[in-house]
């Protein structure tokens, strides 16, 4: 949440090339964006309500010559999106920026109120700059006086700031929101990821919790949390700036969804050989969003084929209840981003009750693949939509690994089981791109939709979870309320919704469920639904073909291996609909990619 980016040059061009990693960083937040520029010694802001763009079209017409900048693009936490509100802030000398949430801001503004401070906006980063600016004024000492303020601070932050007597260095500290330092020849950048500067440099040093850094166009100074100075190991990107780009796609989801088929190529049939999971008799996934349901899909395969009991969990409830660890659980924390708050909180929890936490992370040197005691990457490819698809994808191919790796473990993997997998492995890509290119079906499918306000998604077992996404990714792109619901349960109140023409779409995949799951489809139908089914090309539709309005057949495939084409389907639905409803597809409103506030 809120992208940030500060740089110092060499050059006077610190404002625009601010603005274009800036840009980058969009997918963070985008109530309002802001930047504070050194010009001349002078510190000047520059702020606008809405998207990047609108920023850039309000300084077109000044000439910014800045030797240093600091940027914000907002996702509104205190206070509503506006200009007062947008960063940077600026009290007395010092100006910042501010990723995270200062939990105790309301007693330190009381506190500061009382000595006289006035503030114009409604923000907890406005009252931590006042309150570094009065630290400041009492030590004369600017390291000094940010880490006194950080000693008060409650929560979470990343911390850009300049100080009008030096406006050429930018001073930075994090703890619990993400930030790196960026190395170049011509300048030096503090920023949210390292996506963000990949135009300009690869080089990059990880910032660790309670680290500060001063930051100048020919030098970088890091510090522990004593302030005594230290080294760190200086990271090369393995990301290319081209892969952040849209490549002649619509939309970044677009391009993401036609990419799924090889991440999750190349991520089936590894075994995990390395972890012991023997040692374990039950498992805790511990995830939020789409990360949990990639969860919900795999606790099928743990349970049903690896025979390990698995609770799936969210991450902000888990981390405020008792768990019942104990010393045979195993815990696994799923993130994309490896940043999302309640998830590295629900994994420090975790291990601070001793359990081993192994974490399934896209984002390389992020919290949470730092933070876990093993962490398996899905070198998924960054991912900037803020609807997850081959995110998602990746994790439940990474999950599927991990169920086959427990069978092959204990014993509970049959010959027949792999070779049915591997054969599958091979046409899986292609029959993901021959599901992907079939945009005329989703299209016809989404014309039926998009007017509706509530549409059902249905299933029984792993369908049930695939529903979960499915339902997701239709609300958070399209803005069409829905409900995922196990087939089985929905006469026990929400069929009440159904009504003439609610769109009804039921998952039935799954062989053994298949005649009970037709049969809630067929009440659904009874009840004046739109139905369409989604089934595989095993199933023998042609005698409930006066129950469905519409059908998808997929190809029958390995059940470990199903639910990832179930996926393509049920996002390229939410895809199309959401262009009919002209919703801002890669920018949903009020949602932010990365969630690093509770
Ligand atoms: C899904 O499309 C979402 N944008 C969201 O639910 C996401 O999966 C969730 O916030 C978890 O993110 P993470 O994987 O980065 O932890």
């Amino acid at each position: 949440m809120c992208g940030i980016i500060g740089y110092a040059s060499k050059n006077l061009d610190s404002c625009s090339v601010a603005l274009s990693c800036l840009k980058n960083l969009e997918y963070r937040g985008y109530d309002s964006s802001g930047v504070a520029t050194s010009e001349q010694g002078k510190i000047n802001m520059y702020k606008a309500q809405g998207k990047i763009a609108n920023l850039e079209e309000k300084i077109k017409d000044h000439e910014i010559s800045a030797s240093t900048a600091i940027a914000h693009t907002r996702w509104a936490t205190h206070g509503e999106p506006s200009e007062t509100n947008a960063h940077p802030h600026k009290v007395g000398h010092v100006t910042l920026v501010h990723n995270g949430i200062i939990e105790n801001y309301s007693d330190i503004k009381q506190d500061l109120l009382s000595k006289g401070m006035n503030f114009v906006s409604e923000t907890d980063s406005e009252v931590a700059c006042g309150y570094i600016n009065y630290m400041y004024e009492q030590t004369g000492d600017k390291m000094a006086s940010i880490k006194a303020a950080c000693d008060e601070f409650r929560g979470s932050y990343a911390l850009p700031i300049i100080f009008d007597d030096e406006p050429n260095t930018i001073y930075a500290v994090r703890k619990n929101s993400p930030l790196i330092v960026g190395k170049s020849d011509d300048g030096n950048f503090v920023s949210s990821d390292v996506s963000a500067i990949l135009n300009y440099t690869n080089k990059y040093v990880l910032l660790d919790n309670d680290e500060f850094v001063k930051v100048t166009n020919d030098n970088v100074e890091i510090f522990d949390s004593n302030l005594n100075k230290i080294e760190k190991k200086v990271d090369t990107a393995t990301w290319s700036a081209v892969e952040y780009q849209k490549n002649g796609y619509d939309h970044f989801m677009l391009k993401e969804i036609y990419e799924q088929p090889k991440v999750v190529k190349n991520i089936l049939g590894k075994f995990y050989d390395d972890i012991d999971f023997t040692k374990y008799d039950n498992i805790h996934i511990v995830a939020c969003g789409s990360a949990m349901h990639a969860g919900m899909v795999a606790k099928y395969l743990l349970e049903n084929n690896a025979k390990i009991r698995t609770t799936v969990e969210i991450a902000s409830e888990y981390r405020y209840k008792e768990n019942l660890i104990t010393p045979s659980t195993l815990v696994i924390i799923i993130s994309q981003s490896g940043e999302t708050a309640d998830t590295l909180a629900a994994l420090r929890l975790a291990k601070e009750q001793g359990a081993y936490v192994l974490a399934i992370v896209n984002v390389v040197g992020s919290s949470i693949a730092r933070e876990a005691d093993k962490t398996i990457y899905t070198y998924a490819g960054p991912e900037i939509a803020v609807a997850t698809t081959k995110g998602y994808s990746s994790q439940v191919a990474t999950l599927t690994n991990v169920a086959l790796t427990i069978m092959k473990q204990k014993g509970l993997l049959e010959d027949s089981v792999m070779d049915t997998f591997y054969k599958d492995i091979e046409k899986i890509e292609t029959l993901a791109e021959d599901l992907i290119n079939s945009r005329d079906m989703y299209k016809a499918i989404a014309n039926k939709l998009y007017t509706h306000e509530n549409v059902l998604y249905i299933g029984r077992g792993i369908d049930s979870a695939s529903c979960m996404e499915g339902s997701l990714k239709l609300k958070e792109i399209s803005y069409i309320h829905s409900e995922a619901y196990a087939a089985g349960e929905l006469k026990h109140g929400t069929i009440s919704l159904v009504d003439q023409g609610t769109p009804v779409i039921t998952i039935a995949t799954v062989d053994n469920l298949y005649e009970k799951t037709i049969s809630n489809l067929k009440e659904t139908k009874a009840r004046g639904g739109y139905t369409l089914l989604i089934t595989t090309e095993n199933q023998n539709v042609d005698n409930i073909k006066d129950s469905l309005d519409d059908v998808i057949i997929l190809p029958k495939v390995s059940e470990f291996l199903e639910s990832l084409l179930v996926v393509i389907v049920l996002q390229l639905i939410a895809y199309e609909t959401a262009i009919l409803r002209g919703a801002d597809i890669d920018k949903p409103k009020n949602l932010a990619k990365s969630v690093t506030v509770e």
